[in-house]
């Protein structure tokens, strides 16, 4: 492996600097995406290996990133699970048979990975064979309640009142729907590690929308069954359970290797929450890209300076980049990480 820096990361092993890579590094902000996506839909484009291969490998050669992340889509288990899926421009995801009673739920299909989601494996296998080693490959799933609020909305939501009736009205179907989800999760992402994904990433995006007593009870009992089957693998698992930071310290013991944090939370803070438990990742501001470039270097150094002098940091952003971002800003952000986070390396050691 030439470029094993978040590899030892995760495993807590010294590094001469910190890695970075950007969460949905491999999208629209890039012109190189944006050709490819206007002769393909996309979720033509997640089934092609060949296609998802070429989007994957576009960020490690544009930007510079210490990690390739697999071209998918978290929605693929729920379309697996029966529900038919398609993006609209400017709305987003929308699935047109959403959940909505007893009947709905039962109807769900069993995920058979290897049959239904074996596009998403071949592109990780073609993609580690195009890789070459240069750098470590994230395969990647939504998190249980990620994904079940999704197939009850039917899509994005502002407030998600679909879900949060079913789990005041019936927390039980909610409940069997979730346990249902973090096994397909765990079977998927353990076939994604066996077809070569190197780290693996749980998204559970919409984290926030929970209180924190419902964050302990419809959120973090699933992580944890997943995160329990899939380090089994010996492979790394991050949790980015976005907008959960009241729970750092109990996602700090779920056995996830790493915890994201999103833009809204304190490293700091964080860090002291979970002591050093876990390796944190995270979280400079998706818009501090639209900065001018003087000041998004010393945003970039003060995510850096919060982290601390322990090396165990993975530098990205507190969530997603944004479709209109400059791409030379980011490639700037990539080259700042690489110039400024050895002085905080080299404080450890002496
Ligand atoms: O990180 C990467 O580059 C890998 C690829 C990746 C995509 N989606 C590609 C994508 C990853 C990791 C995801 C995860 C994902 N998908 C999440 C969790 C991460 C997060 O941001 O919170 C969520 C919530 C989804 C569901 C989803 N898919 C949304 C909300 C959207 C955006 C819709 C829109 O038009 O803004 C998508 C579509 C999507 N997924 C695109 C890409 C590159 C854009 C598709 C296009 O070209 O139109």
């Amino acid at each position: 492996m030439k470029n094993d820096l978040l590899l030892r990361v995760c495993r807590r092993q010294p590094v001469e600097r910190t890695p970075v890579w950007i969460m949905r590094q491999a999208g629209r902000y890039l012109p190189e995406y944006r050709q490819v996506r206007d002769k393909s839909d996309f979720l033509t484009m997640c089934r092609t290996p060949e296609i998802a291969t070429e989007i994957t490998l576009q960020p490690i050669d544009i930007i510079g990133v210490d990690a390739a992340i697999i071209f998918s889509d978290i929605l693929v288990i729920p379309e697996a699970m029966g529900l038919p899926l398609r993006f609209s421009e400017g709305t987003g995801p929308i699935l047109d048979k959403p959940l909505r009673n007893e009947k709905d739920f039962d109807e769900l299909l069993p995920v058979n990975v290897e049959e239904d989601l074996g596009f998403v494996l071949e592109a990780l296998r073609m993609t580690r064979r195009e890789l070459q080693d240069r750098v470590p490959l994230i395969g990647f799933a939504g998190a249980p309640w990620t994904l079940a609020a999704y197939m009850v909305e039917g899509g994005g939501s502002r407030n998600f009142i679909e879900i949060k009736k079913l789990l005041y009205a019936r927390p039980d179907l909610l409940k069997g729907l979730l346990a249902r989800l973090a096994d397909a999760v765990a079977d998927y992402l353990c076939a994604q590690i066996k077809a070569g994904a190197q780290v693996v990433q749980i998204f559970d995006s919409w984290a926030g929308m929970l209180t924190p007593p419902q964050f302990r009870e419809f959120a973090l009992p699933y992580l944890k069954q997943i995160v329990k089957k899939v380090t089994g693998t010996g492979a790394p698992v991050i949790v980015f359970a976005r907008d959960a930071g009241h729970s750092f310290a109990e996602l700090s013991e779920i056995g996830a290797d790493v915890l994201g944090v999103s833009w809204t939370e304190d490293l700091a803070v964080a860090r002291k929450a979970v002591g050093d438990k876990v390796v944190l990742q995270g979280n400079l501001d998706p818009c501090a890209l639209f900065a001018p470039v003087d000041r998004l270097k010393n945003e970039v150094e003060e995510v850096l300076a919060k982290a601390g002098q322990e090396p165990a940091h993975i530098f990205n952003l507190g969530h997603g980049i944004l479709p209109p971002t400059p791409v030379a800003h980011t490639q700037a952000m990539v080259d700042f990480v690489r110039e400024l986070s050895p002085a905080f390396h080299q404080k450890k050691e002496e």
